[in-house]
């Protein structure tokens, strides 16, 4: 079965674990795309009353944290307290949905925006209610043209249906790594360049149109719309006591059906990496979380897939990517390549991004090619210990976790490549697609 927006991840497995299906149980029940019809036949219109605390109902935020939903975005932040904190501002509020998924290894906003774009709209809808806002803007990237026309197509069934008492925009930004961060979103939104703003005003107090503004990630929002249907106690039957609920794991590489999959929070990457049709080579690593995540050797497919048991790891489900690396692949090559992409998709605007960054990716590549001389290790490390903490935004810490990891996760091959050169494996094609390292032609 195909989806149609998420080539190369092109299977599900109907045979995995349905009874985790939530945000993909229609998905999982048809095979195809939800129209409205569809979506109200399953869920009934989104209970906007409900959420603001009707007779005998739990207010969304309330029930959002009693659910310990976290964000899917990447960071996993408390739901329910970006939710209080746009609340409790005055002034009319404004919703943005991040659809923009920079993330390269990563398809599940793009599936889910295609298969079941109304629980995406209705968790839009039912937040706005929760904040007082009376618009929701929709951000995606431009050169998306299939996300965009399925969105827009589902903005044009929820309009003549009369369903929605909140304005919904649909907008096509720049295509950037960091043009999906939440403040460049805002920024862009207000008529800049999508780059992250960084100095306060923070969005929550002060952001499109100066008004108080929530920005959640598409999956969140997803989530936020069953909670709101469903309940908490519904909620939190999936996963872990601590980690309730469910994710989506964009699972690829070296597997025999790369998938956007949705699995129970706690599921162990062994798990996943099966769901995914199971390796095709012998592993040599996974990469979790994506380009802004960790290295983790093989040793520690079984860790469940939960901020708990990951931490100890240095590690975090991020934006639920995990890519499996073939033995046969070289982890410092495919890590060189991550960070000079990263480092030309940087906004330039702060010290780590235009100076730390590009000499971390030019050490590593360096390293990766043979190239080495005996003091690059020490100053590689010095190098990506400084870009943790400076930025005005989070790009250069997710590029340092990823340097780091891969010293930790490749100190073999690290010893091999600093005194014999570069290993057979360096010569391998690349094994994770990278899009090209060009600075972006417009942030605007
Ligand atoms: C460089 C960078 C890129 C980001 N890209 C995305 C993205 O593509 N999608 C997304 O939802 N969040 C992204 N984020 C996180 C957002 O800034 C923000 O935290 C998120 O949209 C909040 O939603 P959530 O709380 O629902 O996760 C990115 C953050 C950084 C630092
Ligand atoms: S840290 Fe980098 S990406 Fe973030 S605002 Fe500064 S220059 Fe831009």
């Amino acid at each position: 079965m195909s989806s149609p927006a998420t080539a190369p991840f092109t299977r599900l497995h109907l045979s995995a674990a349905p009874g985790e299906a939530r945000l993909l149980a229609d998905w999982y029940a048809t095979g195809r795309p939800a129209t409205l019809n569809d979506h109200l036949t399953r869920y009934g219109p989104a209970p906007v009353a409900a959420a603001l605390g009707g007779r005998g109902s739990m207010p969304l935020v309330e029930a959002v944290e009693a659910a310990r939903l976290t964000g899917r975005g990447g960071a996993g932040f408390p739901t329910a307290r970006k939710l209080r904190a746009v609340a409790e501002h005055r002034g009319r509020a404004v919703v943005v949905v991040n659809a923009m998924e920079s993330e390269p290894a990563s398809r599940k906003d793009q599936f889910l925006s295609a298969v079941a774009p109304h629980l995406v709209l209705d968790g839009a809808v039912l937040a706005a209610a929760a904040v007082g806002a009376d618009t929701v803007h929709v951000c995606l990237p431009r050169d998306r043209s299939a996300q965009y026309r399925q969105l827009s197509a589902a903005l044009d069934e929820r309009r003549r249906a009369r369903l929605d008492l909140v304005r919904l925009r649909l907008h096509a930004l720049p295509h950037t790594y960091v043009s999906s961060e939440s403040t460049s979103l805002v920024r862009w939104l207000n008529g800049g360049p999508a780059q992250p703003q960084g100095s306060p005003p923070r969005t929550h107090e002060r952001g499109v149109d100066r008004r108080p503004t929530l920005v959640n990630n598409a999956e969140t929002l997803a989530h936020l719309a069953l909670i709101a249907r469903y309940g908490p106690d519904w909620y939190r039957q999936a996963g872990t006591p601590d980690e309730p609920g469910t994710t989506l794991v964009t699972v690829s590489g070296a597997v025999a059906a790369p998938s956007v999959l949705e699995a129970a929070l706690g599921t162990p990457m062994t798990t996943l990496l099966a769901r995914a049709g199971e390796p095709t080579e012998p592993l040599r690593a996974v990469l979790l979380g994506g380009f802004a995540g960790t290295w983790l050797p093989t040793a520690h497919l079984d860790t469940p897939l939960a901020r708990r048991d990951l931490a100890p790891l240095g590690a975090a489900p991020g934006a639920g990517v995990l890519v499996a690396l073939p033995r046969a692949a070289c982890g410092l090559s495919e890590t060189a390549r991550m960070l000079t992409y990263l480092a030309a998709h940087s906004a330039r605007q702060c010290g780590p991004c235009r100076l730390g960054l590009p000499a971390v990716a030019e050490d590593f590549t360096a390293l990766a090619v043979g190239r080495a001389d005996p003091g690059l290790l020490a100053q590689l490390r010095h190098r990506t210990g400084l870009l943790p903490d400076r930025g005005a935004c989070r790009h250069p810490d997710g590029a340092a976790r990823l340097a780091a990891s891969a010293l930790r996760a490749f100190a073999d091959d690290v010893d091999h490549h600093l005194a014999h050169g570069p290993c057979l494996a360096t010569d391998q094609p690349p094994r994770i697609p990278i899009p090209p390292a060009t600075p972006p032609e417009t942030w605007r």
